[in-house]
């Protein structure tokens, strides 16, 4: 009898202390905020497409960020288009008084805007952003947040784009997401600032 309880207390501890490492493991290498940690800005992309499955699923994973209300205030436009991405291109570069190309050589551009009409359509189209880096590199994607979206669609020829896309209605744009296969490694992440969080306990 004195063996039984022995052996029982024993495998229960195993259990238990099983459950514990498992717990650890859950909260120190979590897949998702690894993801979200281990995501970088990639600036130097190869020429390759990338498969258009790969890129339906980063957008659909754009259209699942919270939005204010659920309005689903953003829209994704999704440029595969070489000549399409070319002008764009084009167009964001001529906003900063250069000829350079703004994405990097990235064959990708999923542009956000979102209808102003929305009191948060600026909040829900950032995350919108943030969805798709992130999913990117969840599925072995580069990108990068490029600026400027704002600027391009409120000129005349970003106006008639839209409309080219059969895009009705005021909306501005939030954020070019470029993607495709890196040419680069991911540059090490800066060090947080050490206030950047705060407890209130
Ligand atoms: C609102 C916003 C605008 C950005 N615009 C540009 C841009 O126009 N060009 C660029 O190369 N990177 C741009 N970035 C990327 C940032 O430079 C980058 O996120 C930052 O340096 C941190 O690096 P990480 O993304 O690798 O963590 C932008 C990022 C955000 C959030």
């Amino acid at each position: 009898m004195k063996y039984l309880i022995l052996t029982l207390a024993l495998a229960c501890g195993m259990l238990a202390s099983c459950g514990n490492a498992q717990d650890r493991t859950d909260m120190e290498k979590n897949e998702t905020v690894e993801n979200l940690k281990t995501r970088r800005s990639i600036r130097a992309y190869q020429d390759r497409m990338p498969p258009k499955e790969i890129l339906e699923q980063i957008a659909e994973a754009g259209t699942y960020a919270p939005t204010g209300k659920g309005s689903q205030s953003p829209i994704i436009v999704a440029v595969t288009d070489k000549a399409m991405r070319d002008s764009l291109s084009r167009l964001n570069a001529a906003v900063m008084g250069t000829k350079t190309d703004p994405f990097y050589g990235a064959p990708v551009v999923m542009v956000v805007l979102a209808d102003r009409k929305y009191p948060t359509y600026l909040y829900d189209g950032a995350l919108v952003m943030g969805n798709l880096l992130n999913a990117a590199h969840a599925l072995g994607l580069g990108s990068c947040w490029i600026h400027r979206a704002k600027e391009v669609f409120d000129t005349e020829e970003g106006k008639a784009l839209l409309k080219s896309w059969g895009i009705e209605g005021d909306y501005e744009g939030i954020g070019n997401c470029i993607l495709g296969y890196p040419a680069q490694e991911a540059p090490a992440p800066k060090a947080r600032k050490s206030d950047y969080v705060r407890f209130v306990e």
